[in-house]
């Protein structure tokens, strides 16, 4: 057992944070009579304009002639191309369409075949970790969670890099791409690493292959036998693609660049990215998708009883059951209100999965949920537009039917959007804008210093 940190909350912390509640406690009248643009959106849950971006674009409603903002399907635009078109494409050609797509988010436009080949094997080639740095780094002091063992992979990469805090552009591209490349090892290396210290697993590492594709080598070093069908490699593939990139405004996003802007290194900006991708109301939520189904189905005899699901879905907003967070995770999105095509998408191939997998009546229950929820949501919540499934709603789902640990959702999801990351932050430091630095509106009174002796 390795020593812990004092993790006991004492009387005297409970004095302690409820000291810090009432004196960091603000009025919530105040945020809306200084106007301020709580979590960055204005008045109306419209987010306020940042920056701008050639690398990814986001459609979620139209405004009508009277100025009303009206919500319509959600479209997603990498480098300009329709993502459900992108998808169709390579799936047509029976391609594996990562790579491809990491490729067009770096240097906006699609690789010639040649190009894709060159890049792949780029990719393949960087994809080696340096020398016992699994058994160094990534196999001391195991996490249960793989999204901070993946943050402490990434800082210490830094130690191992010779020109690490070079921020010019081809050496920051060039730690990005180490970095594309890397993340399924390090994420996959540190679960095996914590299920066999925790769960008493037995311990492998097995090599990734050159000549697969990011999806395939994910499956083939997890697997003990390296094995999987090709509807599991393409169906990860797609859930790789449509986590790729979402805009600057999403919270890891604008984490890559309003760290970036301070002009500090790839892998302090990467980590960080990571720390806000690993929150339940971020990429945190496919786990808690996946949880909340789990509680469901023990808690509800009937799965396709309507009035038992929403009953269910109604205590989870009044906070009395599973988690208590008043969540109905995998719904809901800052920006989408009728429909995410990335869950759209997603849902086609999940039915042929959970076919392949024996699993329809999961599938119909997810349906059903997916119907009901946005209304229980409506009737309990003051909605500034509709909700809809995510695409977290269907990943989570895909992920447990491919017998992906729970534990490496969040990763799967970084190990996509660091390609994201990468363009952005590449993106702020070619356009070298201003350090970010937004305003804070003090609302405390001023009081002077009283002497140690004379406080009561
Ligand atoms: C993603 C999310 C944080 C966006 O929140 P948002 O930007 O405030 O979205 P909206 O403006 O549409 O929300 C309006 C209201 O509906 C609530 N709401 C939205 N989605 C909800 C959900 N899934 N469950 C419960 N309430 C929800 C919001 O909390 C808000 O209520 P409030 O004003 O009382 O706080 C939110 O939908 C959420 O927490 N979803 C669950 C977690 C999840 O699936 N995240 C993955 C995102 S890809």
């Amino acid at each position: 057992m390795m020593n812990r940190i004092f993790s006991e909350i004492t009387p005297e912390i409970i004095k302690y944070s409820e000291l810090c509640t009432k004196n960091s406690y603000i009025q919530p009248e105040l945020y809306t009579k200084y106007r301020v643009n709580r979590g960055l959106r204005d008045l109306e849950g419209n987010g306020v304009l940042t920056g701008l971006t050639d690398i990814s674009e986001i459609i979620a409603y139209f405004f009508d002639e009277n100025g009303k903002k009206i919500g319509q399907k959600g479209e997603l635009f990498y480098r300009g191309i329709n993502i459900e078109e992108l998808v169709d494409g390579f799936v047509k050609e029976k391609r594996f369409g990562f790579e491809e797509v990491t490729y067009l988010l770096l240097f906006g436009d699609l690789p010639k075949k040649n190009e894709l080949q060159n890049f792949s094997k780029l990719l393949g080639n960087y994809r080696n970790l340096p020398t016992n740095f699994v058994r160094d780094i990534i196999m001391k002091a195991p996490s249960q969670d793989m999204m901070n063992t993946l943050a402490r992979s990434v800082l210490t990469l830094f130690a191992y890099d010779d020109n690490a805090n070079d921020v010019t552009i081809p050496n920051v591209l060039r730690q990005c791409l180490e970095l594309i490349a890397l993340f399924p090892l390090l994420a996959v290396y540190g679960y095996q690493t914590y299920s066999h210290y925790h769960d008493g697993q037995s311990f492998f590492i097995h090599q990734p292959q050159p000549e697969l594709s990011t999806a395939e080598n994910i499956l083939y070093i997890l697997r003990p036998d390296c094995k999987y069908t090709e509807l599991e490699a393409r169906i990860l593939d797609i859930a790789l693609v449509l986590h790729a990139e979402h805009g600057g405004g999403n919270n890891s996003t604008f984490t890559t660049h309003v760290v970036s802007s301070s002009g500090t290194d790839t892998y302090s900006v990467i980590a960080a990215s990571l720390g806000s991708l690993k929150g339940p109301k971020h990429g945190g939520a496919n786990i808690k998708v996946v949880e909340m189904f789990n509680d469901m189905k023990e808690n509800i005899d009937d799965w396709t009883d309507e009035n038992k699901v929403r009953s269910y879905l109604a205590d989870l907003l009044h906070k009395k059951v599973f988690d208590k967070a008043g969540l109905i995770y995998g719904m809901g999105h800052a920006i989408y209100s009728v429909s995410d095509p990335r869950a759209a998408v997603l849902r086609g191939f999940v039915k042929s999965l959970s076919e392949e997998k024996g699993m329809h009546d999961e599938f119909d229950l997810y349906s059903l949920v997916e119907r009901l929820a946005p209304e229980v949501i409506r009737d309990e919540r003051k909605m500034y537009k509709g909700v809809s499934a995510n695409v977290d709603f269907y990943s989570g789902f895909v992920y447990s039917m491919l017998g992906l640990p729970l534990e490496l959702f969040t990763p799967i999801f970084a190990i996509a959007r660091i390609s994201g990351w990468s363009a952005h932050r590449l993106e702020e430091l070619i356009n070298a804008g201003k350090i970010i630095r937004p305003a804070y509106m003090n609302v405390c009174d001023r009081r002077d210093y009283e002497p140690l002796a004379e406080r009561k």
